[in-house]
């Protein structure tokens, strides 16, 4: 349900009745309710243009605004402002309406486009490790919630997979991989050995240099020995995705040595249109208003990142037929992003109506506001953190006495990882953010456990009821009228979030929904001897609509929900 542009048509009409001039009006959720439901603050603004009082103005669209369907009540406040109250029977039968959809009455987009999310994008040279947790999370839920929507969502995982380093990583596989049983369980110690190899032993650091060289040239055993580490490294990588619980898949991987043979063609598309300056050697671009050039080419040959960078970019329109991109990278690879996508507007590789966008996050912090680290120094391995998230969701449920042991361990996988998830996409992205593992597990606050266990109280109440639900929703007070309001105003938070890619508008919505659920269910009983049939059948409704509505936004955050905790 589109609740909000419901509202914006009503006023529309008001606004042809009363013959005013219709500008995209202003209407947001009223800030308290004894202001109603809704609020059109735009007289303001108008009163400028007519050169009229505003309240005069309010009073005209008041005039002529409909009041006998989806509104129930307007009243002009304060300066000009219309406070809106919508119908509860409106309400109710809408509400009933997205109960018997699967998709909650949230129909897919009429312009669905495709749409590239970039997302994860790790290195291959070394282990996964927090600051590409934030990537996958964020990218993952992104693409979640545009396909739901109706968009066709193209997962692309840029992996590092090709560079200098690769050269000693593969010369050091060769030598300790004699009979073939190398298995790489700690990439980053191989990765430590291997360079402590090329710094003592001359002969060896020759052979990483020739072997850069060589893969580079087409070498078929470099090649093969490189195909194998990054094989092995991969698995690495689909291991993490498949313990986060993202949609990640082996076939979203394109590589950035899927571009290599396109890199010649960007330089020279560059070169036809005029953009290429030579300095120092390097072929760059040069951008109006940027300090530093783009170099999209070595003096020696060698590409850049942002060479391939274009390669992709040029690859999703061209080929994949992209729309939007999103780029889910950290804040400080601002500037390469801003930079790539002027050069490949300028080159003309993307037209005007693709949408690029850098979807920027900030660092993963510590208790103490250092980027987050070992307790040595060490980067943080992303596996190693996750394994202590769902041990650590286990000391937090293993006092439910009546749980397995086998239910524990499922449970813990389930509160653990959606903890991780939840506290990472419920903050602001672009903030840094600090991680704690008290506050991601508490049952209280803006967290996932506090859903899912919202979640799970409701599931207890229908087993409790055990019988069917049959019946309508009737809105009996304030409060249920505030609820049925938040349920219905679902699609326009999931629009919201996909135009601005931001996940923390979910959270923050699910937070509101569950702490209003949650006064409901203290307050108006459901279960209770005494209650009547008709409303109790009203209020078990109203229930199920908030747990399916809990469980499809935590569906999208990539968190799911368990009957009984
Ligand atoms: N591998 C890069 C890094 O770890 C991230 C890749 C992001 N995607 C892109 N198209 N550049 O920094």
């Amino acid at each position: 349900m589109k609740l909000k542009s419901h509202i914006h048509n009503i006023i529309k009409d008001a606004f042809v009745k009363a013959d005013i001039k219709y500008e995209p009006v202003m209407v947001s959720e009223a800030s308290k309710p004894e202001f109603g439901d809704y609020q059109f603050n735009g007289a303001m603004a108008l009163s400028k243009k007519l050169k009229k009082n505003p309240r005069e103005i309010a009073q005209n669209i008041l005039d002529a605004l409909d009041c006998t369907g989806m509104l129930a009540k307007a009243e002009i406040a304060g300066p000009g402002f219309i406070n809106l109250w919508l119908n509860p029977l409106w309400l109710a039968k809408e509400s009933q309406i997205a109960l018997q959809d699967v998709r909650l009455g949230i129909k897919k987009r009429d312009n669905p486009i495709k749409v590239v999310v970039d997302y994860s994008g790790p290195n291959m040279a070394k282990e996964m490790h927090v600051g590409h947790l934030r990537s996958t999370i964020i990218g993952d839920t992104l693409a979640n919630l545009l396909s739901f929507l109706g968009d066709e969502v193209i997962r692309q995982n840029h992996i590092g997979d090709w560079g200098t380093q690769f050269g000693m990583l593969i010369a050091y596989l060769e030598m300790k991989d004699e009979d073939g049983s190398v298995s790489l369980k700690d990439l980053e110690q191989f990765y430590k050995d291997a360079k402590a190899e090329f710094d003592a032993n001359e002969e060896f650091a020759d052979k990483a240099r020739e072997y850069v060289v060589k893969i580079q040239s087409g070498d078929k055993h470099c090649l093969q020995l490189w195909q194998k580490f990054i094989d092995i490294s991969l698995g690495h990588c689909q291991e993490v995705y498949d313990k986060l619980d993202v949609n990640l898949r082996p076939d979203d991987v394109r590589a950035e040595s899927f571009y290599n043979d396109a890199l010649p063609k960007v330089i020279e598309a560059l070169d036809a249109k005029g953009m290429l300056v030579q300095s120092n050697g390097a072929q760059c671009v040069f951008l109006e208003e940027e300090e530093t050039p783009v170099i999209v080419q070595k003096g020696d040959g060698g590409y850049l990142y942002a060479t391939t960078d274009l390669a992709a970019l040029r690859y999703r329109v061209e080929v994949l037929g992209a729309r939007r991109i999103s780029y889910v990278v950290d804040a400080r690879q601002r500037e390469h992003f801003k930079q790539i996508f002027m050069v490949a507007k300028e080159a003309g590789f993307v037209s005007k109506n693709v949408k690029l966008e850098h979807i920027a996050f900030g660092t993963m912090m510590d208790k103490e506001g250092k980027p987050f680290k070992t307790r040595d120094g060490g980067t943080v391995k992303l596996i190693d953190l996750l394994d202590e998230a769902v041990v650590k969701a286990s000391e937090t449920i293993k006092n439910k006495e009546d749980y397995s042991k086998e239910e524990i361990d499922a449970l813990a996988k389930i509160i653990g990882i959606g903890a991780v998830k939840y506290a990472d996409l419920s903050i602001n992205r672009e903030s840094n953010y600090i991680f704690s593992w008290d506050k991601m597990l508490s049952f209280e606050g803006n967290t996932s456990l506090y859903m899912q266990y919202a979640y799970a109280r409701i599931r207890s109440l229908f087993r409790r009821h055990g019988g069917s639900i049959k019946g309508e929703i009737v809105i009996g007070d304030t409060l249920e009228h505030r609820l049925v309001v938040m349920l219905l105003r679902f699609e326009d938070v999931l629009e919201r979030a996909a135009e601005d890619a931001s996940p923390h508008l979910i959270t923050t919505y699910l937070y509101e929904l569950v702490t209003l659920f949650m006064r409901f269910y203290e307050q108006n009983p459901i279960l209770k001897d005494g209650v009547e049939k008709e409303v109790k059948m009203s209020r078990l409704l109203i229930a199920d609509l908030t747990a399916k509505t809990i469980k499809q936004g935590l569906r999208l955050l990539g968190i799911k929900v368990v009957e009984k905790l």
